[in-house]
């Protein structure tokens, strides 16, 4: 065995997974919590980075490749810069900032739309690593906006629910009919 094929396979067995576009009901739904981090749960790590990566998209939650499960992954890297992946699994905020911060957001599940969103301006997250060990973090910035932006896909919650109801609606309706002209059929 070669030690110098491992990237090179893990990098075939990567694959780019179909990111789910709203309104589908599987991005309402509240997401499973986790056991324990296996070979299986990895490799969808992996997946979702790579999906991630080619999007492209800097934060990538299971519920968008069907997967209803509470796994996240986050990369706020720039073009430039070497890749900073984080993979977190059960995440959850233990404390955040009275003051709030406000990001323009968009979403891989909601292409092509983006407002402006107001949360909390730091946050502390718990989160179990893929080595199965229990992290904590202290996010500010876009990080802190990304965590928990990627957090509320784990309970069925997109950035325009955030929005008012009739900003949401605006675009929830453009979305269903960019669908119906691209697939011809009505869904
Ligand atoms: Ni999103």
């Amino acid at each position: 065995m070669d030690i110098r094929l491992q990237p090179d396979l893990r990098k075939v067995q990567m694959a780019k997974l179909p990111i789910l576009v709203a309104p589908d009901p599987r991005l309402k739904q509240t997401a499973a919590p986790i056991g324990k981090v296996d070979d299986a749960l990895r490799r969808l790590m992996d997946d979702m980075l790579e999906t991630m990566y080619v999007a492209p998209g800097i934060g990538l939650a299971a519920p968008q490749v069907g997967v209803s499960k509470r796994l996240i992954v986050v990369d706020i890297a720039k073009e430039d810069e070497p890749k900073a992946p984080i993979c977190m699994v059960n995440p959850e905020l233990v404390w955040i900032s009275d003051e709030d911060a406000t990001y323009e957001e968009g979403c891989l599940s909601v292409p092509e739309h983006y407002a402006e969103v107001v949360r909390p301006a730091r946050v502390r997250v718990r989160f179990v690593d893929r080595d199965n060990v229990v992290r904590e973090l202290d996010a500010d910035g876009l990080l802190a906006t990304v965590v928990q932006h990627e957090m509320d896909h784990l309970d069925g919650i997109l950035f325009i629910d955030h929005l008012t109801s009739l900003k949401r609606n605006m675009i929830l309706r453009k979305l269903t009919k960019a669908r119906k002209s691209a697939t011809g059929s009505a869904l």
